[in-house]
C-alpha cells in the first residue's frame, strides 16, 4: 500500500516531471492532439487500434451500442489472434527475429524465433484438434512460466478454442472449480516445477482435480522436471513433447473468428470477492491491448520487453502474450523468483537480454529498494528506455527510487491503471508526451473517459474523492457470455448508471480523486474499508498514517473481532530486526491516534517479514482477516507468497 510519508502528496504538481528529452519514441504517439482527435472522432477513433491488426474480413461498424451496456466492437469483422501474433510477422520479414526468450529457474535458456513459435504453435494446435478440441471449446492451462504456456494459449487461439489459464500455484479445488465453471474439454499441465532448487509436483494437484471432475478429459503433460523425475501418464494422458513431435510440420490454417467471438476466459477474485469467470472478445481485446502496447509501452517490432507478471493473471495475458507479440516485439519470460539464485537476477536479466521496456509492480520495486541500489548499479542498464508499473499506487518515494536508480533519470515511468475486466490499460500518461506526477496514475488515455462520482453517480469536482467510473465504452472491455450477463450487469453497470437517461457508467470498484489537470490518483478499492466504532475508515488512510512512522516499510490494517468487539489490527513490516519493536508499536498507535482518532487505536500491532500479497502486489486482506478471526481460509489463495500464511499464524499466536 502507500508507504511514503504524507509530506509528499501523491500527484503533487510541485513534484511533476517532464519526460526526459532523450526518450526515443514512436512518432505516432508524440502528438498531444491525439487526445482531442480521439474525443472528436469517438468512437470511430478506435479504427486506429483496429488498423494495427490484420483482418480476414473488414468490420462494418466500430461500435454497436444497440444492446448497451453489452457493447459490441468491430462488428462484422473477422480475424485470428494467433495469426496476428505470429504469422503476419513471418510475412513481414521477421521470421528470424526472436519472439520469446525464456530463462528458467535453474539457469536454463530457450529462445524461440517467430518462425520457431509458428512451428510449435501449429503442431500443438494440430494436437489439440486430434484430442477433439473444436472452435469455442475451452482448454484449461495449469502451467508455471514455461514457453509451453504462451504456445498453448496461441495454439488455442489458432483453432478458435478458448483458453482458461489457471495460476499454477492454485490448489486442486480451485483448479477444479474453474474447470467446472468452464466445462473444459482438455487440461494442459506439467509434471512439476522447481521452487528454489526443490521439485514441486504439479501433476499430482492436477490429478486430484481431475479425479473429482464428473467426466474424464484428455490431459497433456509438459515435462518440466527432466529425465531425473519419472512421471506416470494415466489413461487419456499425453506427453506434450510426444504430441509436438508427432504433429511437427502440420498445417493448421488459423480459424477466422468474428471480432465478437470470445478469445479466452479468465477468473478473477479480487481481494474480497468470489472468483468469477470473465470473457474477452477477439477483436476488441486484441485491438485494445495492441494499441496500448504501442501507445503506452512504445513497443515496436524488434524491441525487447520484460514484464514480471505471471501469465496466470490478466497482465500476463495482455502484456506478456497478446500485446507485445501482436507488436512483433521480443518478450523475455522469466520463471521463478527474482531473488533466486541471488538478488542480482533481475538486473542480469535486463543486462543479458538488453531489455528496453521493463514492466513490474510497485511491490517489486519496494523489494528492490530494500535490497539496495548497489544491485542495479552493478549491471549495465543502458538498454532500458521505459519503465512501467501496475497493480497498486506507486508512492512518490518508490517512484523516485525507480526513476533514479533503475532508469538513471532517462527513462519515463508509466504508472498504468487497469483491471482484469478492462482488458487493457485505461489510465496512464503517454511516455514522451505527458508530464509525470509521481503517485498519480495519470489522465485517461485518448478515447477513454473516467470520473470520480458520488453514490448517485454524479461527477465530483476536482480534489473530492469518490468512486471511479468509466463513462464511455472501450474496445477491450469484458464481453460476457449470455449466461454471465445478469451478474455482470449488477456488479459493474447498475451501480451508478442513470437508466432513464440511458447513460451507462462502468463501476471499477476503486476510489479515486481527480486533480485540476485531470490526473487521477487511485486511493484504493472501494471495498478496502474497515468499520471501527461505527466509523468507516479506508485502509489506505490508516496505512498511510502507519507507514509515515520512521522505520515502518509496509502496513495493512484490518478489522477483526478476536475479542468480541470489532477492533483494528495492524500488520506491519519494519526496516530493522527485532530491537526496538516495542517502541515502534507505540509509535504506530500514536500515529493512528494522532492522525485518525483514539477510537481507531489498534488492538494489536503484529510485525511480519512480509504481507500476504497477490501477484499484482495487492495486500490480501482476507488472509489477514482470517488470521485475526481465527477462521483461516481453506481454499488456496492466489498469493505471491503463500508461505507467509503459516508464519503469520505463528506470529499472531505469539501476539
Ligand atoms: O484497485 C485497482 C488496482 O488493481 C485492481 C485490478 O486488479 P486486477 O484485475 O487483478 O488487475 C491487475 C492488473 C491490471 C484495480 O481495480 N490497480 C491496478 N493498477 C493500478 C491499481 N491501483 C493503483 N494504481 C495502479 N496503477
Amino acid at each position: 500500500m502507500v508507504e511514503d510519508s504524507l509530506d509528499s502528496v501523491p500527484g503533487d504538481a510541485a513534484t511533476a516531471r517532464r519526460p526526459p528529452s532523450t526518450f526515443a519514441r514512436d512518432t505516432t504517439v508524440t502528438d498531444t492532439s491525439v487526445y482531442e482527435r480521439f474525443d472528436r472522432e469517438w468512437p470511430d477513433c478506435w479504427a486506429d487500434a483496429a488498423a494495427l491488426l490484420e483482418w480476414d474480413e473488414p468490420y462494418d461498424e466500430v461500435l454497436d451500442a444497440d444492446d448497451a451496456p453489452f457493447y459490441r466492437w468491430f462488428v462484422g469483422g473477422r480475424l485470428n489472434a494467433a495469426e496476428n501474433c505470429i504469422d503476419r510477422h513471418l510475412e513481414a520479414g521477421r521470421k528470424n527475429q526472436v519472439a520469446i526468450r525464456w530463462e528458467g529457474k535453474r539457469g536454463e535458456r530457450r529462445t524461440y524465433t517467430y518462425y520457431d513459435l509458428h512451428r510449435e504453435v501449429t503442431a500443438v494446435a494440430a494436437a489439440l484438434r486430434e484430442l477433439g478440441v473444436e472452435a469455442d471449446d475451452v482448454v484449461t492451462l495449469y502451467l508455471p512460466t514455461v514457453p509451453e504456456l504462451p504456445i498453448t494459449m496461441l495454439a488455442c487461439a489458432r483453432i478458435g478454442a478458448l483458453h482458461n489459464v489457471v495460476f499454477a500455484g492454485f490448489a486442486p479445488d480451485a483448479l477444479l472449480g474453474r474447470m467446472e465453471q468452464d466445462d473444459s474439454s482438455v487440461l494442459v499441465t506439467c509434471d512439476g516445477y522447481f521452487h528454489e532448487g526443490t521439485a514441486v509436483g504439479q501433476k499430482r494437484k492436477a490429478d486430484a482435480a481431475l479425479a473429482a471432475l464428473e467426466s474424464t478429459i484428455p490431459t497433456v503433460v509438459v515435462d518440466r522436471l527432466g529425465a531425473d523425475h519419472d512421471t506416470q501418464l494415466g489413461a487419456d494422458q499425453y506427453a506434450y513433447s510426444a504430441l509436438a513431435d508427432r504433429f511437427e510440420g502440420a498445417t493448421v490454417p488459423p480459424v477466422s473468428r468474428a471480432a465478437t467471438d470470445p478469445l479466452f476466459h479468465i477468473h478473477t477474485s479480487g481481494t474480497t470477492g468470489e472468483p468469477q469467470r470473465m470473457t474477452h472478445a477477439t477483436g476488441g481485446y486484441l485491438a485494445g491491448t495492441t494499441w496500448t502496447t504501442r501507445a503506452v509501452f512504445d513497443l515496436s517490432p524488434g524491441d525487447t520487453y520484460w514484464c514480471t507478471a505471471d501469465m496466470g493473471w490478466i497482465t500476463g495475458h495482455s502484456y506478456v502474450v497478446y500485446g507485445p507479440l501482436a507488436r512483433g516485439a521480443t518478450v523475455v519470460l522469466t520463471e521463478g523468483s527474482l531473488r533466486y539464485p541471488d538478488r542480482h537476477r533481475p538486473w542480469e536479466v535486463i543486462e543479458r537480454n538488453a531489455v528496453n521496456v521493463f514492466y513490474t509492480t510497485p511491490g517489486v520495486v519496494r523489494t528492490f529498494m530494500k535490497w539496495g541500489e548497489s544491485f542495479p548499479a552493478a549491471h549495465d542498464r543502458s538498454s532500458l528506455r521505459l519503465l512501467g508499473t501496475v497493480g497498486e499506487p506507486i508512492g512518490p518515494d518508490t517512484w523516485e527510487w525507480f526513476y533514479t536508480h533503475v532508469g538513471e533519470e532517462r527513462c519515463p515511468i508509466v504508472d498504468t491503471w487497469w483491471q482484469t475486466e478492462t482488458g487493457s490499460i485505461l489510465l496512464s500518461t503517454l511516455p514522451g508526451v505527458s508530464e509525470m506526477k509521481p503517485g498519480a496514475v495519470g489522465p485517461p488515455l485518448p478515447g477513454i473517459e473516467a470520473r470520480a462520482v458520488d453514490e448517485n453517480g454524479r461527477e465530483l469536482p476536482p480534489g473530492e474523492p469518490g468512486s471511479l467510473t468509466i463513462t464511455k465504452p472501450w474496445p477491450s472491455m469484458i464481453t460476457p457470455l449470455e449466461s454471465d450477463r445478469y451478474w455482470v450487469l449488477a456488479e459493474y453497470w447498475q451501480q451508478f448508471s442513470d437508466r432513464r437517461a440511458d447513460t451507462w457508467q462502468y463501476a471499477t470498484g476503486d476510489r479515486a480523486v481527480v486533480d485540476d489537470d485531470g490526473y487521477i490518483t487511485i486511493i484504493g478499492r472501494d471495498d478496502d474499508v474497515v468499520t471501527i466504532g461505527n466509523r468507516r475508515l479506508g485502509t489506505a488512510e490508516l496505512e498511510a498514517a502507519i507507514t509515515a512512522v520512521d522505520g515502518v516499510t509496509e502496513a495493512a490494517a484490518v478489522a477483526g473481532s478476536a475479542d468480541g468487539d470489532t477492533d483494528l489490527y495492524v500488520f506491519a513490516t519494519a526496516e530493522q530486526d527485532l530491537t526496538g519493536r516495542e517502541a515502534l508499536r507505540e509509535s504506530i498507535s500514536d500515529a493512528i491516534v494522532d492522525r485518525i482518532g483514539r477510537f481507531a487505536s489498534p488492538a494489536a500491532v503484529v510485525f511480519t517479514p512480509e504481507l500476504p500479497e497477490t501477484h499484482t502486489g495487492k495486500t490480501m486482506y482476507r488472509v489477514l482477516e482470517g488470521i485475526v478471526d481465527d477462521a483461516p481460509l481453506e481454499d488456496s489463495e492466489p498469493l505471491r507468497n503463500p508461505e507467509i500464511v503459516g508464519e503469520l499464524t505463528t506470529l499472531w499466536g505469539r501476539n
